[in-house]
């Protein structure tokens, strides 16, 4: 007997989609709140160590979320999304992850290999790296490029869903939260009426 295919992503994978949405987003602000702040007293080194020792953590859940994910695929997405929207969605969703490795990967590179040793919640992390300005500057450098790429796809996502939810009205966003998935109304009534996606 053939078992129904999942229309929902695992409760692990909705866990960690919104805990590394929301610390990300949180991550984002503290950045670009930090770097604004004078070099004066002390004050802006605290909040750079906070930066990385959050940086770190969400660091160590996305390793977590990319192996839950390598070995749980996603639900297969309901049938009237077209071809190229397949596509573009795992174009997004691969990018997403990518900037979510680069982005802590570059900032650990580059701040250890500066004079100041990371102060992980206080604790001093070991130097394994020998001190490299060049280095420094070209971590810093993939850090911001890959925040800019992904604020942009955070922007294509979210707006994808947002479209999902008011105009396809197809319970896409049930796919990662919880509590009851509606039925779906406007695309299920345009595939029975035999009309193509509006998009
Ligand atoms: C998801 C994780 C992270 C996000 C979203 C994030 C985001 C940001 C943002 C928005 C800025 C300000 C823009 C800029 O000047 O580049 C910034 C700067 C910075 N971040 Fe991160 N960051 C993350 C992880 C980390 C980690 C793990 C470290 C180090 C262990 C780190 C170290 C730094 C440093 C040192 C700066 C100051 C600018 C520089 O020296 O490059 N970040 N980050
Ligand atoms: C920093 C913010 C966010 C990041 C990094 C992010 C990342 C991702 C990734 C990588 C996936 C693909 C999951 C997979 O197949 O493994 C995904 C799916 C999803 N995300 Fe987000 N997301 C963010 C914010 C949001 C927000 C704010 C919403 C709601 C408005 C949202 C709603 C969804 C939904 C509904 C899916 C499932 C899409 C589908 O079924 O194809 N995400 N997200």
């Amino acid at each position: 007997m053939n078992t129904p295919s999942p229309t929902a992503y695992t409760p692990t994978a909705k866990a960690l989609h919104w805990l590394v949405a929301v610390a990300a987003l949180g991550q984002l602000a503290l950045g670009f709140w930090m770097v604004q702040l004078p070099n004066t007293g002390g004050g802006q080194a605290q909040w750079f160590n906070l930066h990385k020792s959050i940086g770190i953590v969400i660091g160590l859940v996305i390793l977590l979320r990319l192996g839950w994910r390598l070995t749980h695929p996603a639900p297969p997405l309901p049938g009237h999304i077209p071809a190229w929207q397949r596509t573009t969605a795992k174009i997004v969703h691969g990018s997403l992850y990518a900037c979510l490795v680069i982005i802590p990967l570059s900032g650990f590179i580059g701040s250890s290999v500066t004079k100041y040793p990371i102060r992980f919640f206080g604790h001093p992390l070991p130097r394994w790296m020998a001190e490299s300005p060049a280095i420094k500057e070209v971590c810093s450098q993939i850090h911001f490029a890959a925040i800019v790429v992904f604020i942009l796809l955070i922007a294509i996502h979210v707006g994808k869903v947002l479209k999902h939810v008011l105009i396809d009205r197809d319970g896409t966003l049930h796919r990662m939260t919880w509590g009851g998935a509606p039925a779906p109304k406007a695309n299920a009534a345009k595939e029975l009426a035999g009309s193509k996606s509006p998009i």
